[in-house]
């Protein structure tokens, strides 16, 4: 066999192997995917069906999205409103060509994986609103350098947003209400509306309060007992200013304001 042809027929042996490992991936992620979620409406059982598998089966699942219809490759995964329960899907990481995933809308709970950015590499958008996570965001999300579009809200995911989120330079929608986060909102973050933030008791700095006014003022403008001090405060005020004497000729009061100085 001449050198080019022996080189061809490898080249076409390592790309047909290469397509087929891409499809064995997927459809293990799918499988992963069905094995880990308690579906208790049995959405995923009855309409992910992988005793035939052939070119594109898992295109006609329900919720799943395929680059070609021929073709066992997941271009996103829409699992929205299924009444899905347990933790964060296993085995995403094997539809390593997803841009897109959508879990919004169920009941899952527990963390978000802290390898977040490992398991979802290409992901553009990631809709992971009205649900139980919990924990905090993890910061490897902004690993996730692609990413157009993040909605967390309607969680109880707590503690701060990480800092670094400025590095997802693509973000054009945000959402974090309705969680129970705390501390400051990243700078890069304040071109999203004061409402995507809302919810959140500990949240400040821009677009909210700032944090550092916070901070000072731990008791309540409203708090009636705050508002009778100032009073006090500024009518004493007043009376030592028109009436000094009452105050500096008593030795009494002066030996007695040294004290406590
Ligand atoms: C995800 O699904 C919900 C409906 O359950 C929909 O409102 C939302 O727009 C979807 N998210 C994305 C990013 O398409």
């Amino acid at each position: 066999m001449a050198d080019d042809t022996k080189f061809l027929l490898l080249f076409f042996l390592l790309s047909s192997s290469l397509l087929c490992f891409g499809s064995e991936h997927d459809i293990q992620c799918l499988k992963s995917v069905q094995q880990s979620v308690i579906d208790t409406d049995g959405v995923l059982k009855s309409t992910w069906n992988f005793e035939h598998e052939t070119d594109g089966f898992i295109c006609q699942f329900a919720g799943v999205e395929c680059w070609h219809p021929d073709e066992n490759r997941v271009l996103s995964l829409r699992l929205d409103n299924l009444g899905l329960e347990g933790p964060f899907p296993q085995g995403l990481q094997y539809c390593s060509s997803m841009t897109g995933l959508n879990l919004s809308n169920n009941k899952f709970s527990g963390p978000m994986p802290t390898d977040i950015s490992r398991q979802l590499q290409q992901l553009t958008s990631l809709d992971l609103s009205h649900n139980s996570f919990s924990g905090s965001i993890p910061p490897s999300i902004t690993n996730m350098i692609y990413l157009n579009l993040l909605n967390l809200q309607h969680n109880q995911l707590s503690s701060q947003i990480p800092s670094q989120l400025d590095l997802l330079t693509r973000l054009t929608t945000f959402n974090v209400a309705e969680n129970l986060l705390s501390g400051p909102v990243p700078r890069s973050l304040a071109v999203f509306p004061a409402s995507n933030f809302d919810g959140n008791q500990g949240l400040c700095d821009s677009p909210l309060g700032e944090c550092s006014r916070k901070r000072w003022m731990p008791i309540r403008i409203n708090d009636m007992s705050s508002i009778r001090a100032a009073v006090g405060f500024v009518l004493g005020f007043v009376v030592a200013f028109y009436f000094p004497h009452c105050f500096v000729c008593s030795e009494r009061l002066r030996a007695y304001v040294v004290r406590i100085i």
